[in-house]
């Protein structure tokens, strides 16, 4: 987005980019949302999407493509072996990170797959910024210990550091000093913490991170799927970055890095993943593991016209006017919120806008899952479906006791250059009345809990008769039913 200033004074994120192709939308009114959160068992994961109006679960794999994506995928070449088309993919991977070998995947986690199978040890230790869920898991699977070291900002809900995805580099040199370098299996930096609220780190904290990893012999694993919100956020935050251009930062990047993966559900607004590497020794160790798990060298578990958009977004990756809109949005959101008081994570982040359920809804103690039940209370008054992240996300101990989540946030996706400004308006009008009528929320137990991965599949019901007096208020207040 340019710097456009508005006359009015406002300041408004004007989109450079303009909607070509639409998809019908459906509010269906309160008493049918109702029904439906109430047969998806209070869990947004479970809501069939016709019964969703804004659908801000995640931006994965939901993000809008350009025309010049489209078209490329008309002009893909299918083959099982040696595509064009991969080689297009494999050529654009190598310009845009500088790294000399590119491996397919289907998606993020089958990357973390691969590096774990082949990079952890049992015993071993993996210290990271913070963990994402399919990253844990496959480390953990491996035998791995995932040690989290973030700044203490990091999960401080109210700040303003423009960097807390920042790792602690004191803590990082005591736990290689502890345990010696050759117990850790890898040290991994996530661009745009997901699960602390999309925060970035700045180009000085990578850089000394990578010194203490080439210093101790330590491979460096970049998870690039939020790469694009740390790029804008390292441009207009980081003093380091003023002068450079998104693509000399993403090669500056990826030169400290020994392995950069990613997503391509989040990066290049596309479908896929892949794994770029510097050294070949390294490649070949992953090599073998890809025609096991994904599909051929050429292609990897993707279509042809997935890696055809892949490699014009990761293009556009690399103009600010491309990448701005998601943390222009958020930013637009969270600045919203906070001038009317509703707790939100600040500074605004990447990925989406994350209230703080903890303050929103004080009164629910965290084993009544706080962001679960403002999750299913947004969903019932808006139609609007947002992800729980929070205690509802945990899992429990083997003993039966529950972890409680040092965080209890709804988070609100903000899909990339999918909604427009007034269907964040929308948002903000809605989380405004019901933040308003918080004291109606009630919490939720679990009726069916599964023992893996809950907050996927499990099902709950509301303490109270609290959802009908919350209808009731709505009606009341609206005179209607949308
Ligand atoms: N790494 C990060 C930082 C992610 O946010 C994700 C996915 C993955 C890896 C795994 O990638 O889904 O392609 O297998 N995040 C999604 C989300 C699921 O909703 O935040 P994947």
């Amino acid at each position: 987005m340019a710097n456009v200033k508005f006359f009015s004074g406002e300041q408004i994120p004007l989109e450079m980019h303009k909607v070509r192709i639409i998809q019908k939308l459906f509010l269906p009114e309160i008493d049918q949302r109702l029904q439906a959160i109430t047969e998806a068992g209070n869990n947004t994961f479970l809501l069939k999407n016709r019964d969703v109006f804004l659908d801000m679960l995640t931006d994965s794999g939901v993000n809008a493509m350009s025309d010049r994506q489209q078209a490329a995928m008309l002009l893909a070449d299918d083959s099982y072996a040696g595509s064009e088309t991969y080689f297009r993919l494999e050529n654009k991977v190598k310009e845009i990170f500088g790294m000399n070998y590119f491996l397919p995947t289907h998606q993020g986690r089958a990357c973390e797959n691969i590096i774990s199978q082949v990079l952890v040890k049992p015993g071993t230790i993996v210290p990271m910024n913070y963990h994402f869920t399919t990253t844990k898991a496959h480390i953990v699977l491996n035998g791995g210990v995932v040690e989290e070291i973030f700044m203490d900002e990091g999960i401080e809900v109210d700040s303003t550091h423009p960097f807390k995805g920042n790792m602690d580099l004191d803590k990082l040199n005591k736990l290689i000093d502890d345990n010696g370098p050759e117990k850790i299996a890898f040290v991994r930096m996530e661009a745009g913490t997901n699960l602390i609220g999309g925060q970035p780190f700045s180009l000085e904290n990578l850089t000394e991170v990578s010194q203490i990893c080439r210093s101790s012999n330590i491979p460096m694993v970049l998870d690039a799927s939020l790469l694009s919100d740390n790029l804008y956020f390292m441009k207009i935050r980081d003093e380091q970055c003023k002068d450079m251009s998104i693509h000399e930062i993403t090669l500056k990047m990826a030169e400290l890095c020994d392995i950069v993966y990613f997503s391509a559900r989040k990066l290049s607004f596309a479908r896929g993943g892949g794994i770029a590497i510097h050294d070949e020794s390294m490649y070949k160790k992953f090599q073998e593991l890809i025609p096991l798990y994904e599909g051929f060298l050429t292609y990897g578990g993707m279509s042809v016209r997935e890696m055809e958009a892949m490699t014009v977004g990761l293009d556009e990756t690399m103009d600010m006017d491309m990448i701005n809109q998601g943390p222009q949005f958020i930013a637009y959101m969270v600045d919203e919120l906070v001038k009317k008081g509703i707790p939100v994570v600040t500074p605004a982040g990447g990925l989406g806008c994350h209230l703080d359920a903890m303050r929103f809804v004080s009164h629910i103690p965290q084993n009544e899952y706080p962001a679960g039940a403002l999750a299913s209370a947004l969903y019932l008054i808006s139609g609007i479906r947002g992800m729980e992240r929070g205690t509802m996300s945990e899992q429990r101990n083997p003993d039966g006791s529950e972890p409680l989540s040092a965080m209890e946030l709804l988070r609100l996706a903000m899909p990339r250059r999918v909604y427009t400004l007034s269907q964040v308006k929308y948002a903000l009008d809605r989380i405004q009345w019901l933040y308003e009528n918080r004291a109606l929320i009630g919490g939720l137990r679990f009726y069916e809990e599964p023992k893996v991965l809950r907050f996927f599949f499990g099902k709950l019901e509301p303490v109270s008769d609290w959802q009908e007096r919350l209808v009731e208020k709505f009606k009341a207040d609206f005179g209607d039913s949308l």
